[in-house]
């Protein structure tokens, strides 16, 4: 088969984004597209049957579009519902899949007391829950499903103020310090784009980690310079939404700043 591109990446909205960046970093020749599913925008208050649907018909889009090599499913929130049920629909395809650092955060907690920072579905998820037995059994894990947050970033936080960046952030991080936890977990991959603030914020008693690092070496193993590629008519890093109800001016700006053609 010919490809258009190396890595697809997928998200409900802009959470893909710094998972891109950090991949083109690593391997700046790799062609790469992706598209945010802003049509079926939060999926973290959606239950698994309908993540799967929406998740299949936006694989089924970049399929078609842009015959990709590797798909990455940059959002947790559908990689631990339905990563599984994609890999059985599209088996030609390989899927990388972003899960909750869990085993990261278990290896750096001293006090044994973690935070986990998510969407509704992935906190209260049977995959993640299995993430916890298996990698941080002795661990004290907090939960936070953040729907309130995650819709901040992808409506507002490219035109918010600094004071309205804080406010959206304190709650989580009032919670977390209640709790007690010496680690947070960026579990949604949109809080990637505040983890300077997040982590600002937390102060020095509270480390914070994400999966771009373990997603990226996964995504490249895949990866080999130009093989099979035809991009011609594609432009790299390109940009697509599936709807643009909310926060047309915000993916003008991201497209903008971060050099991304907007598609
Ligand atoms: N960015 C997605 C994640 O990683 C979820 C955001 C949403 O609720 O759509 O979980």
């Amino acid at each position: 088969t010919m490809h258009k591109v190396d890595f697809a990446f997928l998200d409900s909205g802009t959470g893909r984004i710094p998972y891109m960046l950090y991949l083109k970093e690593k391997c700046p020749r790799a062609k790469c597209v992706y598209l945010g599913d802003t049509a079926n925008f939060p999926y973290g208050e959606k239950n698994q049957e309908e993540i799967c649907i929406c998740a299949t018909k936006a694989c089924k889009l970049l399929i078609e579009k842009f015959s990709p090599k590797v798909i990455v499913i940059a959002c947790n929130t559908i990689s631990v519902t339905a990563l599984e049920s994609l890999r059985k629909t599209f088996p030609s395809i390989f899927f990388v899949g972003t899960v909750p650092a869990i085993k990261l955060a278990s290896s750096v907690s001293k006090n044994r007391r973690i935070g986990l920072l998510a969407t509704n579905q992935s906190v209260n998820n049977e995959y993640t829950t299995k993430l916890i037995e298996d990698f941080a059994k002795d661990c004290y894990v907090a939960k936070m499903g953040n729907p309130e947050l995650i819709e901040f970033i992808e409506t507002s936080l490219f035109t918010a103020s600094k004071n309205e960046i804080k406010d959206a952030i304190l709650p989580a991080i009032h919670f977390f310090q209640n709790e007690n936890v010496d680690t947070i977990i960026l579990g949604c991959t949109h809080f990637l784009h505040l983890s300077k603030e997040i982590d600002h914020y937390a102060g020095e008693n509270i480390q914070i980690v994400d999966s771009r690092e373990g997603v990226v070496k996964q995504a490249m193993r895949f990866y080999k310079e130009n093989e099979n590629i035809d991009s011609t008519n594609i432009k790299d890093k390109s940009f697509f939404v599936t709807s643009e109800k909310n926060s047309k001016r915000e993916y003008e700006i991201l497209s903008e700043k971060l050099n991304l053609p907007y598609g």
